[in-house]
């Protein structure tokens, strides 16, 4: 019913990209998907070779400044980091004041707006020295800002950091030590957790980082875009489907419904139920992401019964799809949050803290994007157009005649 002509004449010759599915809306050097073949690489690197030999914050630098770092490069940026784990003694009052329930995203987000405004010095987006201040603090303290939301969520004492451990050794103790308890450091969990914060690291243009991206276009702070980055990833249909995963394979075994029953809801577009954890706007293909995870899980749930279980239905809900035809001809295959939700489980983590597990995977990939967006001098302001489609002009009529 709408006169294009009329549409085209005052918006001009725009294209209507709903969801960006054609759109491409920055140039890159940091990350490379190509989603037909199953590839993910960081600066070149494939994304295998980096989960299987580097660490965390190795593929950190490795996202923010280009080149994998020398053995001193890495001293001294691990060393920075570590200097800014401890976040200033004020901000616990800041997660002393969330209620019990509040969701961990929530709190992550708010903690990393309050860490900014704590940083007052680094906030200029035009000064190369405070970027890399802010770029330092944010991933030193993003473990203790994540481990804080947890500790607050459950009710436990704050830890602090402690310089002799390494990042993820001093995020798991700053999450699961007490004051009367010391964490038992576990090397195949700190593996686990150097290899899934990695896989998390970068993924190009996803929901997040487009996020982190257009808030940083204003020349918003690097906090106020990282903390845009944690609300957009907080989504079920992004990085909250790790915890809809798990929810969703929960639920399946309270309700006793077999795989094929649930398929076919899934399947019925009526009942609105989606796989979680299966389908990928770029990944037409296998995620290599979900693959090495696939590849690791059944050492890492070894000890774990409920985990174990929920695994079986997993596992039976993956073979179920790939042999479907409704999967099949829309290429669904697990996506990276498919099988994460058990590890975590596993490791004693809440299902509403998963997703801030992922922040602090996708982090240093978020900052990456910001500081190569800010380094580019023909940027711009994120501004989209838009078609119009409301009333034509029409005058107003006072209240007492509607
Ligand atoms: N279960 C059932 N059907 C699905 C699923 C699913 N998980 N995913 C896609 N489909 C169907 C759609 O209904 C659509 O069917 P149609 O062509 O008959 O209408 C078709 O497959 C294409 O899907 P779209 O939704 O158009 O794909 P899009 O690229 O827009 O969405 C997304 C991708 C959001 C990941 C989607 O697959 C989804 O909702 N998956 C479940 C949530 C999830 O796991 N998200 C995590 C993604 S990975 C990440 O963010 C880290």
């Amino acid at each position: 019913g709408y006169d294009i002509s009329k549409l085209l004449a005052t918006t001009g010759n725009v294209t209507l990209d709903p969801g960006f599915v054609n759109t491409a809306s920055c140039s890159s050097a940091i990350t490379f998907i190509d989603g037909n073949a199953g590839v993910l690489q960081y600066r070149g690197y494939p994304i295998e070779q980096l989960a299987s030999q580097a660490t965390f914050l190795e593929t950190s630098y490795l996202l923010i400044y280009g080149q994998l770092p020398t053995a001193d490069e890495l001293a001294d940026f691990e060393h920075k980091v570590s200097d800014r784990m401890l976040l200033d003694e004020r901000m616990r009052e800041l997660y002393r004041m969330f209620p019990r329930g509040a969701h961990p995203m929530q709190v992550l987000s708010a903690g990393i707006m309050a860490l900014g405004a704590f940083n007052r010095d680094n906030l200029d987006p035009h000064d190369d020295a405070q970027v890399e201040e802010a770029t330092l603090r944010l991933i030193g303290s993003m473990p203790t800002l994540a481990a804080y939301a947890y500790k607050s969520s459950v009710g436990e004492p704050f830890m602090y950091p402690q310089k002799k451990l390494s990042y993820v050794e001093n995020y798991l103790r700053l999450s699961f030590g007490t004051p009367v308890a010391e964490y038992e450091i576990d090397p195949a969990v700190v593996k686990a957790f150097e290899t899934l914060f990695i896989l998390h690291a970068d993924h190009e243009q996803n929901c997040s980082t487009a996020t982190v991206r257009m808030v940083g276009s204003s020349d918003a702070n690097i906090y106020a875009s990282m903390s845009a980055g944690v609300n957009a990833l907080s989504g079920p249909l992004h990085g909250g489907a790790n915890q809809a995963v798990l929810e969703m394979l929960v639920k399946l075994r309270e309700d006793g419904l077999d795989a094929k029953t649930f398929m076919n809801q899934v399947k019925d577009k009526k009942s609105g139920v989606k796989l979680m954890g299966f389908g990928h706007r770029v990944y037409k293909n296998y995620d290599p992401r979900a693959r090495i995870i696939k590849s690791h899980v059944d050492e890492l749930l070894r000890n774990s019964s409920k985990s174990n279980a929920l695994l079986d239905l997993a596992l039976e809900l993956e073979d179920t799809a790939l042999s479907d035809e409704y999967f099949i001809e829309r290429k669904l295959y697990p996506n990276v949050d498919f099988y994460t939700g058990l590890i975590y489980e596993a490791m004693g983590f809440p299902a509403n803290y998963f997703t801030a597990l992922f922040a602090l995977g996708r982090l240093p990939g978020w900052i990456a994007q910001w500081r190569e967006e800010h380094a580019d001098p023909k940027r711009k302001i994120g501004r989209p157009r838009q078609i119009y489609i409301g009333e034509t002009e029409r005058d107003y009529v006072p209240i007492t005649e509607r």
